[in-house]
């Protein structure tokens, strides 16, 4: 009998901002192609304009099809939240799959619900682990990676964890990794990006910041010791530091405000689009990050990126990418700074299967086996 038309209903959960740049190529395929009929579902867990409709437009997502304005709380609120309002959707719009990205909290509270209602799920994304339970990242991560019945990995190391925990080889894909995809279908786009004349910075060296890590920014101790850093550097390059929300909060909490202003070279700004954070990412001396994605997309670029973590999920990034790991140590974070600077950087190389095509590999496998 020939296959119906638009007869694989999936959930394409997205909640916050790593998530959008994931589910991006995989939605747009799913649209493309005859056989799915793809229902975006925005949990809300980000919620402000920068933070998330920045994003839909530079990534040209079409609208969520359905919002849950979740937003904020404890991560049971949160998780619980994004529990009981997608609930009640699987249950009217009744998908044969349910597909998350990434390790947030709607990742987690999504395969959930899915598994109890005996919704398929399909984890991109899948395997990585920085065998830290501190981490509310690891949690998500082990909990859906459990639930999942299709498991996409970006990297060999994620193969190898599943496997390690149970899982049966047949439900595991190494197909690549989708915010590449997405990296790699916008840099034209984002090199007309004016940010770099915006902040004054064009033809001169800066370094680019990024930091909302709780384990980082909720410590006082800790985010002292990376300020102490960042003064340092700050006296020989600009650091341009795209605040997220959680980092802002703390730092007038902690009272740190004044130490930025008195370093007059790191230069806190709101948090950017997609493009234009492409745009200073692709043109920054180096990068300092607690970041997961950042670690891959610099990668990619072919640009330095010192770690402000003890370990990484995604250890191709170190083995073969462009990244280290530097710890809270404050003089090797300055150490590693000056050595970028005086021209002693590591080049990379790409990790196998990073090369725009891992949507693709996605869209077929499900294709085939739905
Ligand atoms: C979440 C993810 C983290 C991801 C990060 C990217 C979890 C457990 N964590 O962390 O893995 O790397 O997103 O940004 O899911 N807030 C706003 N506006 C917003 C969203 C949040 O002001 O649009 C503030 C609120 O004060 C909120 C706090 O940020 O309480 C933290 O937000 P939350 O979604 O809980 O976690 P993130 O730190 O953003």
């Amino acid at each position: 009998m020939a296959q119906q038309r638009n007869d694989i209903r999936i959930l394409n959960i997205v909640g916050a901002r790593p998530n959008f740049m994931k589910i991006a190529p995989i939605h747009r395929l799913m649209q493309a192609s005859d056989r799915f009929r793809a229902t975006l579902v925005h949990t809300g867990q980000h919620y402000d304009e920068k933070m998330s409709q920045v994003f839909f437009h530079d990534l040209k997502l079409p609208q969520p099809d359905i919002y849950l304005g979740c937003g904020s709380g404890s991560h049971a609120q949160q998780t619980g939240a994004i529990m009981m309002a997608l609930e009640r959707i699987i249950l009217e719009l009744q998908p044969q799959l349910v597909l998350v990205v990434g390790d947030v909290n709607s990742t987690l509270a999504a395969a959930l619900v899915a598994s109890k209602l005996h919704v398929r799920i399909a984890h991109v994304e899948a395997g990585l682990r920085s065998f830290d339970r501190s981490m509310p990242e690891e949690i998500n991560r082990l909990v859906t990676d459990s639930l999942a019945d299709f498991l996409f990995v970006t990297e060999e190391s994620g193969r190898r964890n599943l496997l390690s925990e149970g899982i049966h080889p047949d439900k595991i894909f190494f197909v690549g990794n989708v915010m590449i995809d997405s990296l790699k279908s916008h840099l034209a786009q984002a090199q007309q990006s004016t940010i770099l004349d915006q902040l004054q910075l064009n033809h001169h060296p800066f370094a680019l910041l990024t930091l909302h890590r709780p384990s980082n920014v909720d410590d006082q101790h800790t985010f002292d010791r990376i300020l102490l850093a960042l003064e340092q550097i700050a006296s020989r390059v600009p650091i341009i530091f795209p605040i997220h929300p959680r980092a802002r909060k703390m730092l007038t909490q902690f009272r740190f405000d004044h130490r930025i202003e008195r370093a007059k070279n790191i230069r806190l700004i709101e948090p950017l689009g997609y493009l234009d954070f492409l745009q200073l990412m692709k043109n920054a001396s180096f990068v300092l990050t607690d970041s997961g994605g950042i670690q891959e997309e610099t990668t990619v670029l072919g640009i330095p990126c010192l770690t402000l973590r003890r370990n990484t999920e995604r250890p191709v990034t170190v083995e073969l990418g462009t990244n280290v790991l530097m710890g809270m140590d404050t003089d090797r974070i300055v150490a590693e700074s000056f050595k970028i600077l005086d021209g002693h950087s590591r080049p990379g190389q790409i990790p196998p299967l990073w090369d725009g095509q891992a949507a693709q590999r996605i869209v077929a496998i499900l294709e085939q086996r739905l």
